[in-house]
């Protein structure tokens, strides 16, 4: 191609952070405010029971000001003592990443990796919570939505395993690429502590995360010989000082930014978000079903039950990989994420894999921007391709 088509408004393509909606960036955009009292105050007060309506519980909910790496942290500081083991199934980069954290403050970690395109074997994870006769296992980390490999998890059916081996160990669930855009029941589903971070579904720029707790956690937590001060979720769920729900200043701007927002979720409603990113999600399989019709074309997840609403994970192999996301960021100012993990460093195969982000403030528009981009990439750089893709999307967005 002769003519770049790239100038005009960038779309970043990638499993967060996510597109920022103008009223986000419009809320953020004003002098620093008093955070003493006034608007600030009241505002962060309001949130706390949005952020419980997105995540489905009537419990607890921590702010931290930290990427989602924090939340993983501040989690596993309130309930891990040094010496705890922890059981943590895998399948995809983020379950090892919070192990390594969880190693790191001195639990054991019992790892069951599943590898790097199918979802738990809940037969295992039964086996090994049934092995454990002396209830050593304190808690099981359980990454909803697997970023790297694009894995959404069966939550529920892991906590029906919990009951039935009747193993008392706490359910932690990271929902950092899935709330707000993947269905979530935290209080229906069982799960006794949650973290997530404000830049994926929740449409915010990176900077805040949260840990939400039930009261089986906060129990977990009184026991505890002692919690870091900064960690500790206690003050920050139950704040007397205003000051005390960040540990120190307030993430001014990022409060503006999360009430507008929460205020974007719930015009909506979320049952209708899940809707739509479900839908959305659907019109990126279809055309990925004709697109590897004729070439390499393949996405990670072979069964839809468990692919994630948003983010897909694709195999082109190595030596399209790479060069179609160059290709679409140099021409059309389409960004798509990189592969992550997926194959071992240095191994050229681990070009062929990119990642797709269709989380948060994205419409039926935008997708089929995003797969107008993939098939005129793939046309320009002679990538086999099956044809009528971009048909079919359509048809799913048109509810056909
Ligand atoms: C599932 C999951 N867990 C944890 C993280 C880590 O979050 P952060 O990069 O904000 O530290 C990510 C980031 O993409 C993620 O997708």
């Amino acid at each position: 191609m002769d003519l770049s088509v790239a100038q005009g408004r960038e779309y970043l393509a990638i499993p967060g952070p996510s597109v920022i909606p103008d009223a986000v960036l419009q809320a953020m955009h004003r002098p620093a405010p008093n955070i003493y009292a006034g608007d600030l105050v009241d505002l962060t007060r309001s949130l706390i029971p949005d952020l419980r309506r997105v995540a489905r519980t009537e419990h607890h909910v921590a702010i931290y000001i930290s990427n989602g790496h924090g939340a993983w942290e501040a989690a596993l500081s309130n309930v891990i003592a040094p010496g705890d083991t922890l059981l943590v199934p895998a399948c995809g980069r983020f379950a090892h990443g919070w192990a390594e954290m969880a190693n790191g403050l001195g639990a054991e970690t019992q790892i069951l990796d599943f590898g790097k395109s199918a979802p738990w074997d809940l037969n295992r994870i039964a086996d090994a919570l049934r092995a454990d006769t002396a209830h050593r296992i304190k808690a099981v980390l359980a990454v909803h939505v697997d970023t790297s490999s694009s894995i959404r998890n069966d939550i529920p059916a892991l906590r029906r395993v919990l009951d039935e081996t009747g193993h008392p160990a706490l359910l932690m669930a990271d929902c950092i690429a899935s709330l707000g855009c993947d269905r979530f029941e935290m209080d229906l589903w069982g799960v006794d502590v949650m973290v997530t971070g404000c830049q994926k579904g929740l449409m915010v720029p990176p900077g805040m995360s949260f840990v939400f707790f039930n009261p089986r956690a906060a129990s977990a937590r009184a026991a505890m010989p002692r919690v870091s001060r900064y960690w500790d979720w206690s003050p920050r769920a139950n704040p007397e000082e205003f000051y005390q729900f960040f540990g120190g200043t307030a993430p001014t701007h990022h409060l503006y930014g999360l009430r507008a927002a929460l205020d974007l979720i719930h015009a909506e409603g979320i049952d209708h978000v899940w809707d739509r990113h479900e839908r959305l999600a659907q019109a990126i399989w279809a055309a990925a079903d004709a697109w590897a019709q004729d070439g390499p074309f393949r996405l990670n997840v072979a069964d839809p039950a468990y692919r994630s609403h948003a983010v897909t994970a694709i195999d082109l192999g190595a030596q399209h990989g790479t060069a179609l996301r160059d290709w679409v960021s140099d021409n059309m100012g389409l960004t798509l994420g990189i592969g992550l993990g997926m194959a071992p460093p240095g191994d050229p195969a681990a070009h062929g894999f990119f990642r797709l982000g269709h989380m948060g403030h994205v419409n039926g528009q935008m997708i089929l921007g995003l797969l107008g981009g993939l098939e005129t990439g793939m046309c320009a750089l002679g990538i086999p391709h099956g044809r009528g893709a971009l048909d079919a999307a359509a048809a799913v967005i048109a509810g056909r």
